[in-house]
């Protein structure tokens, strides 16, 4: 195991800056109990897989108490542990064990919403209008001479408006409030003292646990201009989206990261159009990280990733962070799909190109080579469970059994994100797929496809030529090679189609774009690629590690 030792060296204080993190969807990730929903046992079971794999450190998404209508990202409690996934003791014995294997572990913090079954929600309707329970929201009267037009026309990130009405305690229509995501996720009010008193809280909560550090969830959402103007709907979202103040929110969360020992760190989500704008945050005394989704969304286009990639460097360079590449998370729709549909189309939200058609071995072969692209560039890295095993997004999930609120807000035009959501294959040669333990009467959650049989990672770790081969042996050599993780790159050349860079000490990575197969540098070794050369040529969607003489 290559892993071992990371912790212990306590001395290793910018570990994050090269890590490789690999996201655990609990839900769908192993299933101890045999509910069919994954679990926290489920996960310690597997601890010894994700140490193999070769990763530095476990990201799992909420794991608090949650009635699920956004899997988890709509907490009703953010100091204790979903019933279904097990208990607080469980999730401290998670972290423990993940540490005796030199894992790290970061969780997921949502400060910009609640569950709607949220104590402090429910005590909010209770309270009435202008009480102090309602300001930890934002509550307003309704536009129209009745108040039945919402307060302003912000729109739900999920469709439809981001205002619900209530009724108050008396019966009587009420007041609306403000919801970016689904109407059952109430926005916290920044503005509101206690709502910065208690995130600083429940940071030492988890802090004084053992935790490594946090994912930080629609990190630039937190702050709104309080007057809540109508906006123009271009997808200009300003009022609600970077606001200056979320700096200083973030500046006093450092401070409580560094007061801990061994290096905790802040990771944000954001999705923000500017990239100097979003490097601002990684300032040395904000957050340590944030993902990068221009690479995410960058179509299969060689001068389109040299230019993210270009860009990216330089505007985190300006600031002393390292970049974090990212292929997929539990949003989006799976790479070996993104890069099998026709064409060299990006990733979009809205309807995910749901239904066009799809080439699964070219978009396997791509993902194969984004892959490898992707653990050797400059910078840490986050790998979504599934994606070492090569897993395709499932489209055809039948209407009734789709979960996310996604589907319904947007009148069946957006599929969701359930497809990438289904639960993994671990082994055997039918559903549960050893997913739940063997004799379960409960299916998963989300049905299996059944070729899946042939993706389990018990099939795949007995195939060489398998993605999950791929993935420890790239996550191997990037963990030994000093040249990889943090760091800076040269670009060779400028061909056609062909993205092609060296790393000191004496490495370097091609990709070819283009339709024809290309010739390599001079070089001593291979040390990995994602496809066979043929006659030592590197054929189209196919990238290669070479050690440079
Ligand atoms: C981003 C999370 O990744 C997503 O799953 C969630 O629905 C939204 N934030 C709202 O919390
Ligand atoms: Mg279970």
């Amino acid at each position: 195991m290559s892993v071992s030792g990371h912790l212990s060296a306590e001395s290793k204080l910018d570990w994050w800056r090269s890590a490789a993190i690999y996201q655990v969807y609990i839900r769908s990730f192993a299933d101890g109990d045999g509910d069919g929903i994954g679990d926290l046992a489920g996960v310690r079971s597997k601890l010894g897989y994700l140490a193999d794999l070769g990763i530095d450190a476990i990201w799992f998404s909420p794991w608090y108490p949650s009635p699920m209508d956004d899997g988890g990202y709509d907490v009703s409690d953010f100091r204790g542990i979903e019933p279904v996934f097990g208990t607080l003791a469980d999730a401290e014995a998670t972290i423990a064990e993940a540490h005796a294997l030199g894992l790290r572990v970061i969780i997921d913090i949502v400060p910009n919403h609640c569950s709607d079954e949220h104590r402090w929600f429910q005590a909010a309707l209770a309270a009435g209008p202008g009480s102090p329970e309602r300001e930890r929201f934002w509550f307003r009267p309704g536009r129209g001479p009745d108040g039945d037009e919402p307060p302003n026309n912000w729109p739900s990130r999920f469709g439809g408006s981001a205002w619900t009405r209530i009724t108050e305690p008396d019966g009587t229509p009420g007041e609306w409030f403000l919801h970016l995501y689904s109407s059952r996720q109430p926005d916290f009010n920044w503005e509101n003292a206690e709502i910065r008193a208690e995130f600083e809280d429940i940071l030492r909560f988890w802090f004084d646990r053992g935790v490594d550090g946090f994912r930080i969830d629609v990190a630039d959402g937190l702050v709104k201009d309080p007057a809540l103007p109508d906006i123009a709907l271009t997808g200009d979202e300003s009022a609600y989206s970077d606001q200056d103040g979320l700096h200083d929110i973030y500046r006093s969360w450092r401070k409580i990261a560094d007061s801990y020992p061994g290096n905790r760190i802040l990771v944000a989500e954001m999705w923000l159009p500017d990239m100097s704008r979003a490097a601002q945050y990684l300032r040395k005394d904000e957050l340590n990280s944030a993902f990068n989704f221009d690479f995410l969304v960058c179509p299969w286009d060689a001068a389109r990733f040299r230019d993210v990639i270009e860009k990216t460097l330089e505007a985190h360079a300006a600031v002393g962070a390292p970049a974090a590449w990212v292929l997929s998370n539990h949003d989006v729709t799976r790479p070996v799909t993104r890069y099998g549909r026709p064409g060299d189309t990006g990733f979009a939200f809205a309807d995910r190109l749901h239904g066009t058609p799809v080439d699964r071995a070219l978009g396997t072969r791509r993902a194969r080579a984004a892959a490898l692209l992707a653990m050797s560039l400059p910078g840490g890295l986050y790998t979504y469970q599934g994606e070492e095993l090569g897993l395709w997004e499932i489209e055809d999930i039948p209407s009734e059994l789709r979960q996310d609120p996604v589907w319904e807000r947007t009148k069946h035009v957006d599929p969701g994100r359930d497809g990438c959501r289904v639960p993994l294959p671990w082994s055997g040669s039918s559903s549960p797929f050893g997913f739940s333990p063997a004799g379960a009467e409960t299916d998963p959650w989300l049905p299996q496809p059944a070729v899946w049989s042939e993706y389990t990672a018990e099939a795949e770790a007995a195939n060489p030529g398998s993605v999950l081969e791929l993935y420890r042996a790239g996550l191997k050599i990037r963990a030994e090679e000093p040249a990889l993780g943090d760091g800076e790159l040269a670009w060779r050349g400028d061909d056609d189609g062909v993205l092609s860079f060296t790393r000191d000490p004496g490495f370097a990575c091609v990709v070819n774009f283009s339709v024809k197969p290309v010739s390599l540098p001079d070089h001593e070794e291979v040390l990995l690629a994602s496809g066979s050369l043929v006659h030592g040529l590197l054929p189209p969607n196919t990238a290669v590690w070479l050690r440079l003489r």
